[in-house]
């Protein structure tokens, strides 16, 4: 944790009375302030580790109300609920990539996608906590294929990807769907150049990929405003953040979102805990199978 006591300088104070690359101090009580409300509001477990990150993350804000002291900073979050979420947000990790964890889609090209093309009726696949929309966009370009042909069975059939997360900015990217050129290189070829376009300030998803695409903010721990049994659920690198009671909760309502003989994928470093382990079967590293039926 961060010393109780003296300044630390991760950020710049100009303009509220502070010398210039000085930050406001984060007192103990302050971290385990703001770290209940992250706990409170979005599950989400911030170990005192943390504490240099939190003080960097939040110096923007305090600057934004003119305020040299975190202990003023945490009334405000209390009395000021578009305040509070806006920490929220700003406290969220929202690092991602086009085919993170490449296996997860090989495994969904060749085991998943068949079984999808074959079947009677509407496709519903869910990125949860989808970030700015690599993930759910690479989940599109493995549905379109590599050309054009391998695209035409989305003619006939009826499907949705969800992406939602709890930052509203990255919901926003989601919906524009424009990536810069360093980003963009990720996406391998040919995916990159038949389904993404120069567009300003790098590439933009083509319109076929864009309109499979439905992006919301959701809180994970609120009700899930969702009719459907889901396919495919994507979270990934999201659990992490949370304690265990937590994940058990959430795992346990993916699993009662799936379809049966749907698949979820979760990170590289993330394993199912309480009854949704009990309930999925294994099939590849962090990818699991509802079985049809739970006789
Ligand atoms: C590290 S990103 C993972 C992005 C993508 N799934 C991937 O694996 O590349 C984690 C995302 O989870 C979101 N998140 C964290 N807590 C959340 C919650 N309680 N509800 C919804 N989204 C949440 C964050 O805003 C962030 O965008």
């Amino acid at each position: 944790m961060s010393p109780a006591g003296g300044a630390t300088t991760a950020s710049a104070g100009a303009g509220n009375g502070m010398a210039p690359g000085q930050v406001a101090e984060l007192t103990h009580r302050d971290f385990q302030a703001i770290a209940a409300i992250m706990h409170e509001d979005a599950r989400i477990a911030l170990s005192e580790a943390k504490t240099t990150l939190v003080q960097s993350r939040l110096a923007r804000r305090l600057r934004k109300f003119g305020l040299t002291r975190f202990s003023d900073y945490v009334d405000l979050v209390h009395s000021d609920a578009e305040e509070r979420h806006a920490m929220v947000v700003a406290l969220t990790t929202n690092h991602t990539h086009f085919f993170r964890e490449p296996h997860h889609f090989d495994h969904f090209r060749e085991t998943v996608l068949p079984t999808l093309k074959r079947k009677q009726g509407p496709i519903r696949i869910w990125s949860a906590g989808c970030s700015s929309g690599e993930e759910v966009y690479t989940i599109a370009m493995c549905l379109l294929g590599p050309d054009r042909s391998s695209a035409s069975w989305l003619r006939h059939a009826d499907v949705r990807l969800l992406a939602t997360d709890i930052a509203p900015h990255v919901v926003e990217s989601v919906q524009r769907g424009v990536y810069a050129e360093n980003v963009a290189s990720g996406v391998p070829e040919p995916y990159r150049s038949t389904w993404m376009r120069p567009a300003a300030g790098g590439f933009q998803m083509a319109d076929e990929a864009r309109q499979l695409v439905t992006a919301k903010v959701l809180n994970l721990f609120e009700p899930w405003p969702l009719k459907a049994a889901y396919d495919v659920i994507f979270c990934r690198n999201v659990m992490i953040y949370f304690g265990d009671p937590a994940k058990e909760e959430l795992e346990h309502r993916f699993v009662e979102q799936l379809a049966p003989g749907a698949f979820l994928y979760i990170g590289h470093s993330e394993r199912l805990i309480g009854p949704a382990a009990a309930k999925m079967r294994s099939c590849g590293h962090t990818i699991y199978h509802k079985p049809e039926s739970r006789a």
